[in-house]
């Protein structure tokens, strides 16, 4: 099988991406574990996560590594989370805020199997409920479907040290479902420019249609 690195923690394996697994044997959403010279990996479905999709359209950003610390909002029940942990390792480590007691119950089983991922059940807009068990991360990934995404952003990023990376899937359609997504895109990113610089912009088709995904960089 052919092994390609594409960076710290993330390959191709004969073309599709991949990701170590920290917990051998175990799988979070019925990826396929992939035996290559001794080292387990783990598929990464770009039609699942919407890191792999940015990742698989030339995500040229990708600032998450080994020992990372990374803030994560809307972690649902682990699926993209899962595959951070691999890449951040025993080092690093995901606070993983999710506010849906349903998704926190089958987030709580992955977490139990992985020591760097820490569950939060709570509303990513309450961040004084949080803010002192996360410190200062590395890296903020944002993936929540609500009208005041960019509100949420800019509150956590306090905790995002300066210099420091955020990857935000924004979702149009529970910003505003009535209005021309490429105006409500345009509107978070003049609400977040005080703080952040824009790296890249990333269309997700065809794994998804409903998102732009960017990566920032705080100022
Ligand atoms: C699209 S899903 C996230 C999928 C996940 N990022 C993945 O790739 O595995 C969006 C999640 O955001 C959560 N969410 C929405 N509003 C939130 C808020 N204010 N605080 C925390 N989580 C929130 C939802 O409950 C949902 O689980």
């Amino acid at each position: 099988m052919k092994i390609e690195k594409i960076s710290e923690g993330i390959f191709k394996v004969d073309g599709r991406l991949a990701t170590i697994n920290l917990t051998p044997d175990s799988k979070v959403y019925g990826e396929e574990l992939i035996e290559v010279e001794g080292i387990q990996y783990r598929s990464w479905n770009p039609y699942r996560s919407k890191l792999a999709a940015a990742i698989s359209k030339g995500l040229t950003n990708i600032h998450m590594k080994p020992k990372s610390h990374i803030l994560y909002l809307g972690a649902a029940t682990g699926t993209t989370s899962s595959h951070l942990s691999d890449i951040v390792g025993k080092d690093g480590i995901i606070y993983c805020i999710e506010i849906a007691e349903r998704s926190m119950r089958d987030l709580l089983k992955v977490c139990e199997k992985r020591s760097n991922m820490l569950p939060v059940l709570q509303d990513a807009r309450k961040i004084e409920s949080y803010s002192e068990e996360v410190g200062q991360v590395d890296i903020i990934y944002q993936d929540v479907a609500a009208r005041d995404q960019d509100i949420i952003l800019l509150r956590n990023s306090d905790m995002l040290k300066k210099g420091g990376y955020a990857y935000v899937a924004i979702k149009s359609q529970s910003i505003d479902v009535s209005r021309d997504p490429k105006l409500v895109y345009r509107e978070f990113l003049d609400s977040i420019s005080g703080k952040f610089d824009v790296l890249e912009k990333l269309d997700l088709s065809p794994y998804d249609q409903m998102h732009l995904f960017v990566a920032l960089r705080k100022k």
